[in-house]
């Protein structure tokens, strides 16, 4: 889907999760919503604290898991998606926190991979992702899954590509802060959402956006294996779209 401009894109993926919450409710169940970072979906979560002041939307049968977190990251340090996410939505909204996930950039290197199967086997418990949302970094990257990540790939440690430290370096004040790692679901954990949807904006995100959309399928793109799944939805302003 082209839209015209980035706001009218954020408003209907706003409505889509809205109405998501909405029809969970009316059956008394949870909505399970897997998140995204970057600049990109900060004017969906927007649009979402608009609908609960204004519209009295409530997210309190609303259950989220994070794509990612930089590793090492304390909760509370100015990049720390955890401080993302608050700021930018769950502070403002009435979300239970005991229902907040964000992968912890916290642990002891020995903790992370059983966090990691511990992260896979809570959305799988609650009957996996309703909907994921997604960015995409100009490697192809969907969370941090960089090029040579698999396709079945879980919830893990990884290293971060020269590129993606490279476009980090601005909010870390020079690349040389940038961590070297990150904790991310995995391309496989993505892929089992029930629904997927992939933003972009500006001219910026043009040529990745053709490689996974029209590119060869190929782990040096990993975002070219949502080729593969008939479940995702790409939302773009005419710039991002304009190489296609
Ligand atoms: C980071 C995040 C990704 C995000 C990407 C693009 O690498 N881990 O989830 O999609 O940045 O960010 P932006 O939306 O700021 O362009």
């Amino acid at each position: 889907t082209v839209c015209p401009n980035p706001a009218a894109g954020a408003v209907a993926v706003a409505k889509r999760i809205a109405s998501l919450i909405k029809s969970k409710q009316a059956n008394g169940e949870k909505a399970v919503l897997g998140l995204a970072t970057g600049v990109t979906p900060i004017a969906v979560y927007t649009e979402l604290i608009r609908l609960h002041k204004d519209e009295g939307l409530s997210f309190k049968n609303v259950i989220t898991f994070n794509l990612d977190e930089y590793y090492p990251m304390r909760p509370d340090a100015p990049q720390s998606y955890v401080r993302f996410m608050n700021e930018n939505l769950f502070d403002h909204i009435d979300i239970d926190r005991a229902n907040i996930h964000i992968p912890d950039g916290t642990l002891p290197e020995d903790k992370i991979a059983g966090f990691c199967i511990n992260y896979e086997k809570q959305i799988e418990d609650l009957g996996g992702l309703d909907l994921q949302i997604l960015g995409i970094g100009r490697t192809g990257h969907i969370g941090f899954n960089e090029p040579g990540s698999a396709p079945n790939s879980g919830t893990r440690l990884v290293t971060l590509d020269d590129l993606t430290r490279t476009d980090a370096a601005r909010d870390f004040g020079g690349k040389g802060a940038v961590p070297t790692k990150a904790i991310t679901m995995g391309v496989g954990t993505i892929f089992k959402a029930r629904e997927i949807i992939l933003m972009a904006w500006s001219k910026k995100k043009a040529t990745i956006i053709k490689k996974a959309v029209e590119g060869e399928l190929s782990g040096e793109v990993p975002a070219t294996y949502l080729q593969l799944s008939d479940n995702v939805e790409f939302i773009l302003d005419e710039p991002a779209a304009s190489e296609l």
